[in-house]
């Protein structure tokens, strides 16, 4: 079975990896290819990192945070750079007071709907049968914002009420539809000329991988480096929110078909610009995680493909991991941006824990691959 193979060759390498040793070090022709991914020492990232203990923190880069496991500052620094902070508060705000006009079929499942606001600009409606699915959606957007990971669309919460300013001239459409009575919502920003997506080839094919090794980015050019980058986010995300609606369930088909990792990626697009577009978020962090026993070993394998990552993004990992208290910090987030945040509710204990059991997890394995690639 091919997933059994994957995830075999997956542990193998895993338990391959020494923390501390540097004798695994790879053969020097992997220096060529260094020289591209490798980044200058960032007394910035040494400071933010080092331990508080250590005498003056400017004087070294934190152990934790070497070079080779990151993409130069080049790739991790271009465009596309994602949807900006300010762009998702200005676009909350409006979807927010702005009027709906019509609520039309499209964006998915019979239960979406295709919604335009009274300027004309679009957005992709969810309404969830069962609630987990529109928070799932929530706090997986507020996740990506937290982790700096701008390739989830903005997202606003909104409960249906016909009496309302927002409702009022849809009242027909949603009579129309099986919704509960004063339902939230949630509203993603309408985002034009999507493309399909197709996993690139170091992800692609069994057995290889993304490590900082030249055999593993041979051939991959300018464009496509621009795009790993984003895909390399995209696996720390989904591991983390657990979410298996894109890749973990390109994994479990790999049993019937074969050919499933040349085909596009589920709830993957990308811009004209050459931005990834994460959307249905909704099996992240709460459905992910109830049925996180069928599926974790999917989200190893591919965490364990692995080894390269953002700067910005290990960061703010090692930062969650330092602090325990992701849930919290999520928590702050999503109360001080959504106002329905009360309403729609938030993660359950248990949750909360293995958010943070999960950043933990990363954080270790940021190190691993630190461990077997860092002079
Ligand atoms: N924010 C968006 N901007 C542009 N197009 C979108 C957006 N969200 C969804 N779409 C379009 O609608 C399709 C379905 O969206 P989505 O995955 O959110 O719904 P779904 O109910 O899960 O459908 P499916 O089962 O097909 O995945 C997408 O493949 C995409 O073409
Ligand atoms: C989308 O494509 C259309 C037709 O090619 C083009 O007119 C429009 O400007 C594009 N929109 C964006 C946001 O790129
Ligand atoms: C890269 O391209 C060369 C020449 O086309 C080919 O021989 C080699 O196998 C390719 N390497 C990988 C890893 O695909
Ligand atoms: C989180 O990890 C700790 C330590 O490994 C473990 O004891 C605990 O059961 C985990 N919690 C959850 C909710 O998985
Ligand atoms: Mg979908």
């Amino acid at each position: 079975m091919r997933i059994a193979l994957l995830a075999a060759r997956a542990l193998i390498a895993l338990l391959a990896f020494s923390p501390g040793s540097s004798s695994s070090s790879p053969p020097s022709k992997d220096k060529t290819f260094r020289t591209l991914l490798a980044v200058p020492a960032s007394p910035e990232l040494g400071r933010r990192s080092a331990p508080r203990a250590s005498s003056d923190p400017r004087a070294a880069p934190a152990p934790a945070l070497a070079q080779d496991v990151f993409w130069s500052d080049r790739l991790d620094g271009a465009p596309p750079a994602g949807f900006s902070d300010l762009h998702v508060k200005r676009w909350q705000l409006k979807a927010r007071s702005s009027r709906l006009v019509s609520l039309e079929r499209g964006c998915g499942r019979v239960s979406n709907r295709l919604a335009r606001f009274s300027d004309g600009t679009r957005a992709c409606l969810r309404y969830g049968i069962n609630p987990e699915q529109v928070q799932g959606e929530t706090l997986s957007f507020y996740l990506s914002r937290l982790l700096g990971i701008r390739n989830v669309p903005a997202l606003a919460l909104s409960r249906v009420n016909t009496n309302t300013e927002q409702w009022l001239r849809v009242r027909q459409d949603i009579q129309g539809s099986q919704w509960a009575d004063k339902s939230i919502v949630s509203l993603t920003e309408w985002i034009s000329n999507l493309t399909d997506v197709v996993a690139p080839p170091p992800l692609r094919t069994e057995g290889r991988r993304l490590h900082p090794l030249l055999e593993d980015l041979a051939n991959v050019t300018n464009q496509e480096m621009l795009e790993l980058v984003q895909w390399s986010d995209l696996i720390l995300f989904d591991y983390l929110t657990a979410n298996f609606d894109r890749l973990a369930s390109n994994l479990l088909s790999l049993q019937w078909d074969s050919r499933v990792m040349e085909r596009s990626t589920n709830n993957l697009h990308r811009t004209a610009k050459g931005a990834l577009v994460f959307i249905d978020n909704e099996a992240g962090l709460v459905h992910g995680y109830r049925v996180l026993p069928m599926w974790d070993r999917y989200h190893e394998a591919l965490l364990n493909t692995l080894c390269i990552f953002r700067k910005e993004t290990a960061k703010k990992i090692a930062e969650l991991h330092k602090s325990q208290n992701v849930a919290n910090q999520l928590f702050e987030q999503y109360r001080a941006s959504e106002p329905l945040a009360f309403q729609m509710g938030f993660l359950s204990e248990d949750h909360a824990e293995m958010l943070q059991n999960r950043t933990d997890r990363l954080y270790k394995h940021i190190l691993q691959c630190k461990a077997k690639y860092s002079k």
